[in-house]
Order: structure tokens, then C-alpha cells, then sequence
């Protein structure tokens, strides 16, 4: 496995950014973000004689090395890695020496990394909006950098802008919890915000969000030195203080017990409107959150275990490059579900391994031309988009391997003590999974010995990393308790199959003791049998309410069980409700921006109607983030190379 991030162009293993500062200003008219990135950078290599940092789609306008200007080269674009911008350094630079090089930069339309929302798209419809997704490769097209998280940087910045401004760092200045805006006219008088971050972080973890929104703290947690709370528009706070402020504290506490301390200081999250692609976005000391996790019953809440734990893999031991991506997700699912355990019990635990592996058996199922993105480790080739890969592939086989690490290795008392260990040995650095292997053998080595060896031996190594296919190497059995109901319930939907309508008698309280997750689980048993006939399912739609329920979760495993297949009949009722959910025409005018629900949906629409798929798709398109724009079109046949 090469050594060298296949994603970056730039020359970080011959001279490394250790620190940024970031001189910024937000436009909002022109919908341009302006200024200049100053790097300090340390010298690896004796004689090295240029930076070469990568950019996507940024207007360079000028290059200063030291201070004085410098010669600069922006090469041709790349289509997925961006251009190379190369900055001439003074001959003769030592190994060791460091160097400080600016880049003034701003923008421009095509940028990948940032959405502009109008006012329209927010929820308080009177001021624009501005976020940035940098994960996996678009923090070049926010800033030149080194963009590979095998570079990690401490950063510092200062923002001005119309509207508050939220980076992945610690508020300097105005106060997080003074006046919104530091008292002055919000939307109107420019403010300067500056922010610090002391932990290096990998360039993903760079963020902005910029908008209406205002600050609640979550209350301070026992003797804890850190700080959480909550940032969302004014017209959302409430709610969402009541979604997050009950667990937010538990979960960093629960993680600290079985890690290490939380260090990042500050642990904010951020609800975004809905146009952000994903469920969650550990951003450094600010997760990003979709607001479909604001149900009004907690049930989504995990995602914050999830988001927080990153604060430990991923933000603290970082992947090298995207081949390991696996060690960020597949750790932080492991130890999100070992949370689950500690605060709700084996049961808990169980059930979300039950949830995840309908998941990953229907994404290697979509990668059954592609199976090299079956694999956890994939060997990715130069200049091949991360994006194309993205999948619940890393995440559960991931977690699955741990957890039958933990397993074979004799249970959690036997294995936490090494969990810690591999946090203190590898914590602020960026590893690669054979780094990864090599650790947890001299752990067992020096703790347990021989006996202990052998047990680590007879895992399928091989098969774990490489294996393609739909099965994992082990057949994993999971607690399942909590899923023994819903199971059940499904076997007597399928049983009723043959009863006309008139006949069955299942009633709304059928679903009196389940919360989201069971629901979750009875769909996607049902979507593993024989379709139900038409009438059945309009039944199972609106006695449950599954076709109008606003926990989205459960909405998309309705339609993905009525529209399966898509020549039924069944798919040919609900093709177009499903159609006008996901893009906010079912009278909410709220677009299902977050792409686990809306790439899926226009999948299967466009399976059963592909007329109907592509016409919503054109009309709505705008309203949707650069990458889930991007990976729609491909999705639906439309992306044309232009590289
Ligand atoms: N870091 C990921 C999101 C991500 C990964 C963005 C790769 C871009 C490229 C984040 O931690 C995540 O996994 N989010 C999940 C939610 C989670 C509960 C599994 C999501 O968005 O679905
Ligand atoms: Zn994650």
C-alpha cells in the first residue's frame, strides 16, 4: 500500500504546513469568500524549492514567501484533485527550517466546498446562509492547502461579515455567549470574528458557517473542564435545545470514560439548514447537524454520540489518506455503539449492529460493478474522487471487525485497556491501517503474550481488508432483543399477505412500543420479504402513518419498501409522493437535502418512473448542495466527464 495520499497534488512530504491564519471576508452579494491563507511550514526535505499546495477552483491573485512577493504557478485543473498551485520558494532551504508562505485568494461559483443559501432556503427566510463541507477533498476549494489529512495544522482567523460567523475552532472574540452579533446590526454592519484553534487538526475538519444564528449553552457537566451548547437560527433553537441538551453532555462524558479526556475544550453543535448533505460533520469543536434529526422524540440523537466520539478517531487520530478512511468511521461506529452499551445496555448495542447491517449488505449490493469499494481498505488510485466511494462499507465492516477483535481477544475487560493505549500512542498524529495492525500486535504482545498472538493470528486479516462480496468474513451474531418485536410484527404483515383488507387486524397501537429505531427495523425486515400487495401497503402507510411522518428515517424505509420493486403496483401509487417528499413539494417546502434520504429516493423514483425522476430532479436541482448535486447526476445517468 503506497505511502502517499493518492488525493493531494501537493508536496507535503517534502515541506508540511504546521500552522494557518486565515484573513477572510464573506460576500454575500457576490457570494465570494476573499482574503488570504498564511502558512508556517516546516522543511523536510534539504534544497526543497517550491510549495505546492492544492486548490479548487480559487482566483490566486498574489504569492508572498517571507513577506516579500513570490512567483507563482496555478497549473490546469484536475477534475477531481483541482490545481496545483506551485509558489517558488528562496534556493537553498534547509531540512528542519521553517518558512511562511501567503496566498491571497478568493471563490468562485463552481467551488465545491461552500453553499450559498438565499434567504428562502433558511428557516427564518430573511437572511442568507453560508456552510462549507470540506470532508474528504474539499477544503482546497475553500482554501490553498495541503489538502491530506496526513497534515495537520493548528489554525487562527479572522473573519468579517454581515451575518455571525461559527469556524471549527474556539471563539476569541466577540464572546460566543454576548450579544448575537457583538450588539450590532445583524445582516448590515460588518463584524470581525476571530477564532483560534491550538489542536492540529487534518484541512477536513476547516469549517465556516455563517448565518442568522444564535448561541444556547448546554449547562456545565459535573466538575468538567469543557463546554457544550447548542447553535441553530432563532426560529429552531428551542427545539433543538430540547432535542440535544438532555445527552450531549452524557455521551462526552460516557466516551471520556472509556477513552481518554475530551481535549478539543469546546463541544458545540450546530444545526444547518436542510440543504447539508449529511447527517453529521464532526467539524472541530462544532458538529454539524442536519435538522431531520429534530423529530421532537430524541430517537435521532445518536448521531451525536457519533459526531462526538470523532473527537477521538478521526480528529484525534486521524486516517492517513482515504485508503483508511475505515480507522475514522469503522472506530468511531465501534465506540458509538460501545456508548450505546454503557447507557442503555447490551440490547442497545445490539440493535444499532442490526440497523447497520441492512445498510452495508444494500451498499455492497450497489457496488456490485464496482467491488472494489466493497473492500475496507481500497486501494484508491491517483486523482479518483473519495467521494465515488463513500458508503457504509467503512463504517459497519469496520465497527464488525473490532467488535470481533474484542470478541476473539476475550471481551471489553481484555480490550478496553489496549483501546486506550492505541488513543495515547497515536492521538494529534495520522496513521495508516498497517500502523494501526502493528500497534494492536506489540499491545497483545507485551499484554497477554503468546496466547494472545495466536488468537490475533487466526483472524482473517486478508479477508477484513480485502475481501469483496456481500458477507463479512466472520458471521457475526448481535443481541437481539430489541429487534425480536419488530421481527414479529413483520412476520405477521407478511402472514397476512393472502387476508383481504377487510380481514386483517392490525391496529395503529401495533406500533404503541416502539420507538424510531424498531419502526426503522420492521420496514427494513419487511423489504427483505415477498412484496405485500398494493392494498396492503396503502394500509401499512396510512395506519401507521409511515407515508406522513415527519421522522425521515422512517419515511425513507417506507418508500423504499413501496416502491420495490419498481414495476409493482404499489411503486406506480407512492412513485410520486415519494417524488414530492424529497424535494419539500408535499407542502412543507422543506427539501430533503441530506443525502443518505435523497440520493435513494431519486434512485428508486427514477427505477419507476425515469421521466418523473429526471423532470423533479431539473426543476429542483438548484437547491441542493454542490456534491449531492454532483453525485445525483451520476446517480441518475446525467454527469458528463468533461476531464
Ligand atoms: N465524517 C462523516 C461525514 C463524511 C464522511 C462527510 C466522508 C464527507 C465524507 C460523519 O461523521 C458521518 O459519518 N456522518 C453520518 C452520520 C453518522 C451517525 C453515521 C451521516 O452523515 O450519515
Ligand atoms: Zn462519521
Amino acid at each position: 500500500m503506497a505511502d502517499r495520499d493518492p488525493t493531494t497534488q501537493s508536496n507535503y512530504q517534502q515541506i508540511a504546513s504546521v500552522h494557518i491564519d486565515f484573513d477572510w471576508s464573506v460576500d454575500f452579494t457576490a457570494q465570494v469568500l476573499s482574503g488570504s491563507a498564511t502558512h508556517r511550514m516546516k522543511v523536510l526535505a534539504d534544497d526543497v524549492n517550491e510549495a505546492v499546495f492544492d486548490t479548487g477552483d480559487l482566483q490566486v491573485s498574489g504569492a508572498e514567501v517571507n513577506g516579500s512577493s513570490a512567483n507563482y504557478d496555478l497549473k490546469a485543473k484536475h477534475e477531481v484533485m483541482g490545481s496545483a498551485l506551485h509558489v517558488s520558494l528562496p534556493k537553498g532551504l534547509k531540512s528542519g527550517t521553517t518558512v511562511n508562505v501567503t496566498v491571497s485568494y478568493k471563490t468562485t461559483k463552481d467551488c465545491t466546498a461552500l453553499q450559498w443559501l438565499a434567504k428562502e432556503q433558511t428557516q427564518g427566510k430573511q437572511f442568507p446562509y453560508l456552510f462549507s463541507q470540506c470532508q474528504p477533498i474539499h477544503a482546497r476549494a475553500l482554501a490553498p492547502v495541503q489538502d491530506s489529512p496526513s497534515v495537520k495544522i493548528t489554525y487562527s482567523a479572522k473573519v468579517s461579515s454581515v451575518l455571525p460567523v461559527l469556524l471549527s475552532a474556539i471563539r476569541v472574540s466577540p464572546p460566543a455567549d454576548g450579544p448575537a452579533h457583538d450588539g450590532k446590526a445583524i445582516g448590515q454592519d460588518a463584524v470581525v470574528y476571530t477564532y483560534n484553534q491550538p489542536v492540529p487538526i487534518p484541512s477536513y475538519l476547516l469549517a465556516i458557517a455563517c448565518g442568522n444564528v444564535r448561541y444556547r449553552p448546554f449547562a456545565q457537566f459535573e466538575d468538567k473542564q469543557w463546554r457544550t451548547g447548542l447553535w441553530a437560527e432563532p426560529e429552531l433553537l428551542e427545539a433543538a435545545f430540547w432535542e440535544f441538551s438532555e445527552d450531549t453532555n452524557r455521551f462526552i462524558a460516557a466516551a471520556e470514560q472509556l477513552l481518554t479526556p475530551y481535549k478539543f475544550g469546546v463541544y458545540d453543535l450546530l444545526v444547518l439548514p436542510p440543504a447539508f448533505p449529511y447527517g453529521g460533520m464532526e467539524n472541530a469543536c462544532l458538529s454539524f447537524v442536519t435538522p431531520t434529526l429534530l423529530t421532537g422524540d430524541r430517537t435521532l440523537v445518536d448521531v451525536v454520540i457519533h459526531e462526538s466520539i470523532h473527537s477521538w478517531f478521526g480528529n484525534g487520530i486521524t486516517h492517513a489518506h482515504a485508503a483508511h478512511f475505515w480507522l475514522n468511521e469503522g472506530w468511531t461506529v465501534y465506540t458509538e455503539r460501545l456508548v450505546l452499551q454503557i447507557l442503555y445496555g447490551p440490547a442497545a448495542r445490539g440493535f444499532s449492529y442490526i440497523i447497520g447491517a441492512k445498510g452495508l449488505v444494500d451498499d455492497l449490493e450497489g457496488f456490485a460493478h464496482n467491488p472494489r469499494y466493497q473492500q475496507l481498505v481500497v486501494d484508491y488510485q491517483p486523482g479518483e474522487d473519495p467521494d465515488d466511494g463513500y458508503s457504509r462499507v467503512p463504517y459497519d465492516k469496520g465497527a464488525n471487525l473490532i467488535f470481533h477483535l474484542e470478541q476473539t481477544l476475550g471481551g471489553l475487560d481484555v480490550f478496553l485497556p489496549y483501546v486506550k493505549d492505541y488513543i495515547n500512542t497515536f492521538i494529534g498524529k495520522s496513521i495508516t491501517t498497517e500502523q494501526w495492525k502493528d500497534h494492536l500486535y506489540e499491545f497483545y504482545s507485551k499484554n497477554g503474550g503468546p496466547e494472545k498472538i495466536k488468537l490475533l493470528d487466526s483472524v482473517d486479516w486478508d479477508g477484513w481488508f480485502y475481501g469483496q462480496g456481500l458477507e463479512l468474513p466472520v458471521k457475526m451474531k448481535y443481541d437481539e432483543t430489541l429487534a425480536q418485536a419488530a421481527y414479529d410484527l413483520a412476520a405477521r404483515w407478511d402472514a397476512s399477505r393472502s387476508t383481504a383488507l377487510e380481514s386483517i387486524t392490525f391496529k395503529k397501537s401495533d406500533l404503541a412500543d416502539f420507538n424510531g429505531n424498531q419502526i426503522i427495523v420492521f420496514l427494513e425486515r419487511l423489504q427483505t420479504l415477498p412484496a405485500l400487495p398494493v392494498s396492503h401497503l396503502k394500509h401499512l402507510g396510512s395506519l401507521y402513518e409511515l407515508s406522513s411522518t415527519s421522522n425521515a428515517e422512517v419515511r425513507l424505509r417506507f418508500y423504499e419498501l413501496a416502491l420495490t420493486p419498481p414495476t409493482s403496483e404499489a411503486a406506480k401509487h407512492f412513485v410520486e409522493e415519494a417524488s414530492k417528499w424529497v424535494v419539500g413539494d408535499d407542502g412543507t417546502g422543506v427539501i430533503k437535502g441530506r443525502m443518505k434520504f435523497c440520493r435513494p429516493i431519486f434512485k428508486a423514483v427514477h427505477k419507476v418512473d425515469e421521466k418523473l425522476a429526471l423532470d423533479t430532479w431539473a426543476k429542483n436541482k438548484e437547491a441542493y448542495h454542490p456534491i449531492a448535486r454532483r453525485l445525483i447526476d451520476k446517480d441518475l445517468g446525467l454527469y458528463e466527464e468533461t476531464a
